[in-house]
Order: structure tokens, then C-alpha cells, then sequence
């Protein structure tokens, strides 16, 4: 059975009082900060702001309290942690081109991090932790990828988002906390920044669309993503903290089973004739989602199409 955005808020409240978002200020963090508020909950942010922004927050007058640090740091954890039953662990570098030139910061802020973020939230009591993972783990498999594909990390980022996963099965196999970790495709949506090369393709290409500019294609465009609007993501991530009988760290696919090529979406935003440059190390070919499990395990199912999104960030989609 799907369950509806705001009967997900409704269940929410009940079961949660106090959440800490690391990343909250982040593109998808700020996004489920805006999601625990409409449920009620309390929300405590902790982000160094390294590719967040405080404006993300800034329409909420009260409810989230901010605390500016590096999940790297104890005192900024057990600051953020302090009171929380949960912790939706978002904060991550997360480029898969900046991990090839800078693998031991992934190692550290990801894999490192998400151990140490563990260790605080246990301290603290939450009784569960729900990790930010990614469909990079599943490397160049064929799709649709179940999350019975072997896992076959391509990238440092890759690499470093599963060690975060298995620190988030140890953990729960101790006992220790409960853990869940959802595994987004490609999340799309509003705030994602369109300043920065790592940015998620939808955000790049709309914003020199909007300036009539050339969009560069690595590769030969064939290439597919499965896109997911973060409104889908938020209520999803809702629906894992809640879930009752699926925390021992469960790998669980986010995305919507539908594949979409880069030049079918530059031509969806009306793009411009694409250039063309070598594809990138690490870059994958196919990626999109078996969604089965998050819908028998969470009853979760996406429900935003893509031209139903991209209108979310002022395109018009051409049929
Ligand atoms: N956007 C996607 O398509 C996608 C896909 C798969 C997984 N993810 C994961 O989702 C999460 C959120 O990604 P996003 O797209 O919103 O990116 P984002 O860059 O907007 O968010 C990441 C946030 O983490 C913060 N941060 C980074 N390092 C930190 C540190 N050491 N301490 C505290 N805060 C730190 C950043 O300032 C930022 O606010 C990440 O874990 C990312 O790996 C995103």
C-alpha cells in the first residue's frame, strides 16, 4: 500500500520528537528539514556548510536549531545529537569526479564520518540512524539493479558509501542502534545548485538552458539515470525512520525503475545542440532502479514524473 505525504507527517509524529539532519543544509537535507517541520518534529542541523547554504533554512522562524561544524568534530556531534531519538545521516562529499583527485577526504568524511556520527548518536540514545547512500555502489551494473546486484564501486565516493553502509550494519548487528540505508539515484529538484561541475546534471543543464547556453555531454549521451524528484526522497526517508521491522541496515533502492538518456533530457529542457567530451573515470553507463524492495519493506513508490518535476524548477517540458 502507498502512503500519502501528509498521512507519512502524521505517522511521523507520533513516533519522532527530536531529529538531527546532518547535511540539513544541504540540497536534499533542507528539503527533509522542511518535511520533519510540516510533521512536527524538532529538527537540529549540523553542517559545515561546505557546499550548504544557510539560506536553505532561512523560512524557518523557529522549530531548527543550527549547529555550524564538521561532523568530523565531537563537540559539534554530541551538540547536534544531544536529545535526538533520530538521525538522518546526509552530510557526505558528494562528487564522484572530486573523489577520483581527492580519495583520502571521502574516506574520511564519509566512511570515517559516518562511524564516528554512529558512535554519537548511540551516546546520545537515538534509537535509529537512517544513512544518505547511493545507487554508486552498484557501479556499471546492468539495470534495473536490484539491491541483490553485487556491489562493484567504481569511484572513491563509491567505495567510501559503502563502508558507510557497513558501518551501518555493524552497528545495528550489535545491537547497538538501528540502521537503514536508502540507496537515491539521481535526485532532482529545487535549491540543487547549478554552480558547481558536481552538481546533479538536471540542475546544470536547466540553468544554461534558462541562459541559452551548450550543454557539454561526457560521452555519447546514451548514457540513462533514473531521476528522482526530492519530494519523493523526503517522504521516502520518512517512511525508513518509521519502518519497524527493517533495521539492520538494509541497502534499500530510491529511485523510480524508469531510465531517461541525457539526450533525451537535454532535449526535455530545451538545452541546445549538446558538445561532446570524452567520458569521465568513473562515469557510469546505465543506472536505473529496481524499486521493488523500498515498496514491500517501506511502502514506499515514487509519484513524481519527470515533466511533473522539472515544472517544480520552472521547466515547461516539451511532450
Ligand atoms: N543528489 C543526488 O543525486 C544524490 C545521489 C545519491 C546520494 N546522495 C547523497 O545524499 C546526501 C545529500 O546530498 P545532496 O545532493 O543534498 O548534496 P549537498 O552537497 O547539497 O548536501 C551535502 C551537505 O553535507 C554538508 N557537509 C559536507 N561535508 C560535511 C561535513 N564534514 N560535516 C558536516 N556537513 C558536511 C554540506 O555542506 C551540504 O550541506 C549525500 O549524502 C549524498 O551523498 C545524493
Amino acid at each position: 500500500m502507498i502512503v500519502s505525504a501528509s498521512s507519512v507527517e502524521e505517522q511521523f509524529r507520533a513516533m519522532f520528537e527530536r531529529v538531527c539532519v546532518t547535511g540539513g543544509a544541504g540540497f536534499i537535507g533542507s528539503h527533509l528539514v522542511d518535511g520533519l517541520r510540516r510533521a512536527g518534529a524538532t529538527v537540529v542541523v549540523l553542517d559545515d556548510l561546505s557546499t550548504g547554504r544557510r539560506e536553505n533554512l532561512a523560512h524557518h522562524a523557529d522549530g531548527v536549531d543550527f549547529v555550524e561544524g564538521s561532523i568530523g568534530d565531537a563537540t559539534a556531534r554530541e551538540d547536534a545529537v544531544a536529545g535526538c531519538d533520530l538521525v538522518m545521516h546526509l552530510a557526505s562529499r558528494v562528487s564522484v569526479a572530486e573523489s577520483m583527485s581527492e580519495p583520502e577526504l571521502y574516506r574520511r568524511v564519509v566512511g570515517t564520518g559516518t562511524r564516528e556520527m554512529l558512535e554519537s548518536a548511540v551516546a546520545a540514545g537515538a534509537r535509529r540512524l537512517v544513512l544518505a547512500g547511493s545507487c554508486s555502489v552498484y557501479g556499471d551494473a546492468p539495470p534495473p539493479i536490484s539491491e541483490a546486484t553485487t556491489p562493484a564501486p567504481a569511484s572513491p565516493y563509491a567505495e567510501a558509501k559503502l563502508v558507510a553502509e557497513s558501518h551501518c550494519r555493524a552497528f545495528a548487528e550489535a545491537g547497538r542502534i538501528a540502521t537503514i540505508c536508502p540507496r537515491f539515484f539521481n535526485v532532482y529538484g529545487p535549491r540543487q545548485r547549478a554552480d558547481s561541475p558536481y552538481s546533479g546534471v538536471i540542475a546544470i543543464f536547466a540553468a544554461l538552458a534558462a541562459r541559452g547556453e551548450t550543454p557539454v555531454i561526457f560521452g555519447d549521451g546514451r548514457q540513462t539515470r533514473d531521476f528522482i524528484h526530492v519530494e519523493d526522497v523526503v517522504r521516502g526517508l520518512m517512511l525508513a525512520a518509521m519502518a519497524t521491522d527493517t533495521h539492520g541496515g538494509e541497502a534499500v533502492n530510491f529511485g523510480t525503475g524508469r531510465g531517461t538518456d541525457l539526450l533525451e533530457l537535454a532535449r526535455v529542457l530545451r538545452a541546445g545542440p549538446p558538445r561532446f567530451e570524452a567520458a569521465r573515470d568513473g562515469d557510469i553507463r546505465h543506472s536505473v532502479a529496481d524499486p521493488g524492495r523500498a515498496a514491500r519493506l517501506l511502502g514506499f513508490e515514487t509519484e513524481i514524473d519527470l515533466a511533473t518535476g522539472l515544472s517544480s524548477i520552472g521547466h515547461r517540458p516539451t511532450s
